[in-house]
């Protein structure tokens, strides 16, 4: 269990229900009854209705919306008009709309409400929240992007009752706008890719007053308008019904990405029933769900409601900015367009469905026409990733709870008998005093300081768990002000809001607050949180926020925030709002320190990307939650979020070896690569795990220590244009059609490397699809595969990771092991070389401090690799700045000490040497080549010893 500490005589009691259950039935299963079903959930059933209703009477159906030719207006790349809802013949309800069709190529439609915008609504039970729809999600998520396109023209409005729009950079892209009923439809190049209110689903539920007493004769399902129970809760709904829907079709595409977090497959499945599909829509709010099951649409921690569409020639995505609770129905049906086809090939079109409870309709709609094209897009409005701090993409090492400062100081000293790299150790909550943050244990952690130096002496970190739930205590000095200082966040009858959580009971400071951000700044800093040192980094966990208590394990809708907005309007931007004042409060913790921060969460939204870093929260140590955690990670990074991992080993329950090692072989391969499990569960630090097992584990670890350069320049990559730092196959080879279901396999940057985790028990050989005819390599013996189209079987011995690297890269490595990544910094490289047909290769490299923001003043090395005519070349890519000059100098003497090709020409048997040229060096040297033949399917491959060129110099070296 995991809250037994919070309640421990309740534990003892829980444990044997548990145990009781386990007897009679299988264990570790979520408590559905938890969560609500879309049924269960007033305003998904309701637009459900809505939509079945639309189905049933097909071509008689008529969407009750329509625009006001009368109304419109164009400036600046933006059509302004009203949209009217035809509720009645006496009833219209006027709908405020603007599409903003922007400089970028990306298209934003805003629908709101006028009598809400005017405030001319009541609320019930003498509310005194908010009556506009939640307007305010764009302040958290978007941070730029928006500028509006010049070139943008209305093509024709006229009486044929379409209004026609052509933007986008070459002028390409087409919105068709029909006025009755309304709806729009995006094209590029003439071609249809993206469909809104097509099949009639739009619903704005508009606000009505409630009519007591009276039996309505409306055919809507009224019973969950007004008030709605679940479990012991009664959701009291001051506005009463105000949900968003909409329908959005991808005409021609079979499938569709992205809206993490679920534990499903990357290609999201259909959720109207039927074979292989789920019964439920994509939920999104934002949960902390116990034991959470896998191939499920149930909402998880986090919320990214960014969807890509995929086919063969087109990617395009939409972006559906909302922060309350949302669900997403997929239907996949045969493409109108051809209904006498019977081809295998058949053209699919996918119907999606958007419902949201609350807040106004806010979409973008992004045409692509590739992934990459996508994430730039989306990244250009939401934010990149954030450059971390090169520690932070290293390993670290975490359980619940390393229980003294001795305690931490062993396992620091473990690693280092046993030679195993790791950078950072984390501190779960029982480190604090009676779990209240910011506070030591004084029994178990009388020197903390002590225990950071002493990590600090091998450059390592230490990250601790801070929670937004604030111990309810009145000598606990942080308690005192959160609740003096107003920062709390609100019950729904205005007063400070208690739930239980780890601490008992708890109050949750409110983020949404501009005051919060200073205090919660004040209370990081190095005098306030005593016995923190520079090396300690944080982890915001339970954000949600989770509320043991509380409906669905977190707090009422009805509960109020700053601006008195409900908490039902904000709820999935609750996470990210805690997120945004710790990395604030990390910058500021001392004046002048400016170190980039790193905080990992378990809540996120659109934006997070930009200051944390996310996991997959309570996982299980079974060998499915290892096969789950590669299209988790997968779909944040196509999601915009690629900083991402999952507990390695899995959080409950106790691994076996082989499936900790094949944990740790899958888990270098995340971007978030922590170890982590809960208090119940044995130590199984790496070095505990006996042979072979131990030294499998120190290899993988080892393995992703050496690579460290080729993951810290795809990190910079998603940095500048939110390309993943893992990617799936269809992103990489996007008109390979084979391909695009594919989710166990992952591509790291564009270096070319293919990795291919073992998920299953007992299995020693796996399958690598392979897209192109490029050979591929095994990583380390060099085998060579090759044969597009297909799947090859790759040996997987226990102690092997499938590795491959396409022909036609560079990728830059450090082969010296060291305790810590930063102790690395100095270290030389190797770069490793695969021909491609044309005898070509190309790579990049990317360095910086790894710690500072030095490098947005220039204070980094960006190379290009080349091989062409023989010859291998290092160009530079940098964009100069103040400091560049200065960190190139620090970087004078770090060098590439070792060049390997993997199946060099036969000619090259016979060289012996090859012409080294660096700029500024008066004359050229020559560095010795070696040859190594090879059999049985190997490729030959060549080694340059001491070429011994800077690797932030410009030079060329002859073969
Ligand atoms: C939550 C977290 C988990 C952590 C635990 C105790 O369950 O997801 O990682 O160990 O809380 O803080």
């Amino acid at each position: 269990m995991t809250r037994n500490k919070a309640v421990p005589s309740l534990a003892v009691l829980l444990s044997l229900v548990v145990l009781a259950a386990c007897l009679v039935a299988p264990a570790w299963a979520v408590k559905h009854e938890n969560f609500k079903t879309c049924e269960q959930s007033g305003f998904c059933k309701r637009n459900r209705a809505f939509a079945d209703r639309a189905s049933a009477e097909g071509s008689s159906w008529s969407s009750p919306y329509e625009l006001d030719p009368a109304t419109l207006s164009f400036q600046d790349g933006q059509l302004s008009g009203m949209l009217v809802k035809n509720v009645s013949e006496h009833e219209k309800v006027q709908l405020p709309l603007t599409i903003a069709f922007l400089e970028s190529g990306a298209a934003r439609l805003v629908v709101d409400e006028e009598r809400r915008l005017k405030g001319d609504i009541e609320t019930r039970h003498g509310s005194k929240i908010n009556k506009k729809r939640y307007d305010e999600a764009e302040k958290w998520v978007i941070v730029g992007g928006l500028e509006g396109s010049k070139t943008a023209t209305l093509n024709a409005q006229s009486e044929t009752g379409f209004t026609n729009v052509a933007y986008g950079p070459n002028g390409n892209l087409q919105a068709i706008i029909r006025h009755s009923p309304f709806e729009i439809e995006f094209l590029r190049d003439g071609e249809s890719q993206v469909q809104l209110n097509k099949q009639g689903y739009l619903n704005m539920e508009h606000w009505r007053p409630k009519l007591e007493n009276s039996e309505s004769e409306s055919a809507e399902d009224e019973s969950t308008w007004w008030e709605e129970n679940f479990g012991s809760n009664t959701d009291s709904k001051p506005r009463g019904p105000e949900s968003v829907g909409l329908d959005i079709t991808f005409p021609g595409f079979s499938h569709v990405f992205g809206i993490p977090e679920h534990a499903d497959s990357l290609s999201l499945r259909e959720t109207r029933g039927g074979p292989g599909n789920h019964e439920n829509p994509y939920r999104m709010y934002n949960s902390d769900v116990f034991e959470y099951e896998l191939d499920s649409p149930m909402t998880l921690y986090g919320s990214i409601p960014f969807m890509q569409a995929h086919r063969k020639g087109s990617s395009v995505g939409v972006f559906w900015l909302n922060a309350a609770e949302t669900w997403v129905d997929i239907v996949k049906k045969k493409a109108s367009s051809n209904p006498l086809s019977m081809s295998a090939s058949e053209k699919v079109d996918t119907h999606t469905h958007w419902i949201s409870e609350a807040g106004r309709m806010d979409l973008f709609v992004f045409l692509g026409p590739t992934p990459q094209d996508l994430s730039k897009t989306y990244g250009e409005l939401t934010g990149y990733t954030q450059l971390p701090q090169h520690f932070a993409i290293a390993y670290h090492q975490c359980r619940w709870n390393y229980v003294t400062d001795e305690d931490v100081k062993e396992v620091d000293a473990k690693f280092d008998k046993y030679q195993i790299p790791y950078d950072v150790i984390w501190l779960d909550l029982e480190y604090t005093d009676d779990r209240k943050y910011f506070t030591w244990d004084p029994l178990t952690f009388p020197n903390p300081k002590g225990m950071q130096e002493k990590l600090d002496a091998s450059q390592r970190k230490l990250v601790v768990l801070i929670d937004p739930h604030i111990k309810n205590k009145n000598d606990y000095f942080v308690s005192q002000e959160l609740t003096s200082k107003g920062l709390a966040v609100l019950n729904k009858d205005g007063e400070v809001y208690d739930g239980w959580c780890w601490p008992g009971s708890s109050n949750w400071v409110d983020c949404f607050n501009p005051a919060a951000v200073p205090w919660w700044n004040s209370l990081h800093k190095f005098d306030k949180f005593k016995g923190s040192m520079p090396n300690l980094f944080i982890w915001n966990d339970m954000n949600e926020p989770s509320v043991f208590n509380g409906p669905e394990t977190t707090m009422p809708k009805d509960n109020i925030h700053y601006g008195n907005w409900e908490h039902r309007d904000v709820h999935n931007i609750n996470g990210l709002t805690l997120v945004n004042a710790t990395y604030q409060a990390m910058l500021e913790r001392k004046k002048g320190e400016l170190r980039r921060p790193f905080v990992l969460t378990r809540s996120y939204f659109a934006g997070s990307q930009r200051t944390s870093a996310m996991w997959t929260g309570d996982n299980q140590a079974t060998w499915g939650h290892l096969a789950a955690s590669l299209p988790m990670v997968l779909n944040n990074g196509i999601a915009g979020f690629p900083f991402a991992g999952a507990d390695v080993g899995g959080f409950f329950h106790n691994p076996e070896k082989e499936l900790l090692a094949r944990w740790y072989q899958a888990g270098i391969w995340y971007p978030f690569f922590r170890a982590h499990a809960h208090i119940d569960t044995r130590r199984r630090e790496p070095y505990l795990i006996s042979e072979p097992y131990r030294t499998i584990i120190t290899q993988a670890i080892r393995l992703r220590y050496q690579l460290l350069p080729a993951w810290y320049t795809a990190f910079h990559q998603a940095s500048v244009n939110g390309t993943p730092i893992v990617r799936p196959q269809y992103y990489v080879f996007p008109e390979d059609e084979e391909g695009f279901a594919i989710d166990d396999q992952l591509y790291l940057g564009d270096t070319g490397l293919l990795a291919k985790p073992v998920v299953q028990e007992n299995t020693f050989t796996t399958d690598i699809y392979i897209a192109d005819d490029e050979k591929y390599y095994d990583y380390f013996d060099y085998t060579i595969y090759q044969g597009a189209g297909k799947r090859h079987t790759v040996p997987a011995p226990a102690e092997k990771i499938p590795l491959l690297i396409q022909g036609g890269h560079i990728i830059p490595r450090r082969d010296r092991p060291r305790r810590s990544s930063t102790l690395m910094r100095w270290d030389p490289y190797t770069l490793v070389i695969t021909l491609n047909k044309d005898s070509e290769a190309e790579g990049t490299l990317y360095v910086d401090d790894g710690e500072t923001f030095d490098y947005e003043r220039g204070g980094y090395i960006h190379r290009r690799f080349r091989y062409q005519d023989s010859v291998l070349s290092s160009e530079d890519i940098a964009t100069k700045g103040a400091k560049t000059a200065e960190y190139s100098k620090t970087m004078s003497g770090v060098s590439v000490e070792r060049l390997i090709v993997i199946d060099p020409p036969t000619s090259w048997k016979s060289k012996m040497s090859v012409t080294v040229m660096e700029d500024g060096a008066k004359t050229a040297t020559i560095a010795p080549l070696e040859y190594h033949e090879q059999k049985d399917g190997k490729a030959s491959y060549a080694v340059v010893k001491s070429p011994n060129v800077g690797i932030g110099k410009t030079w060329r070296i002859e073969f």
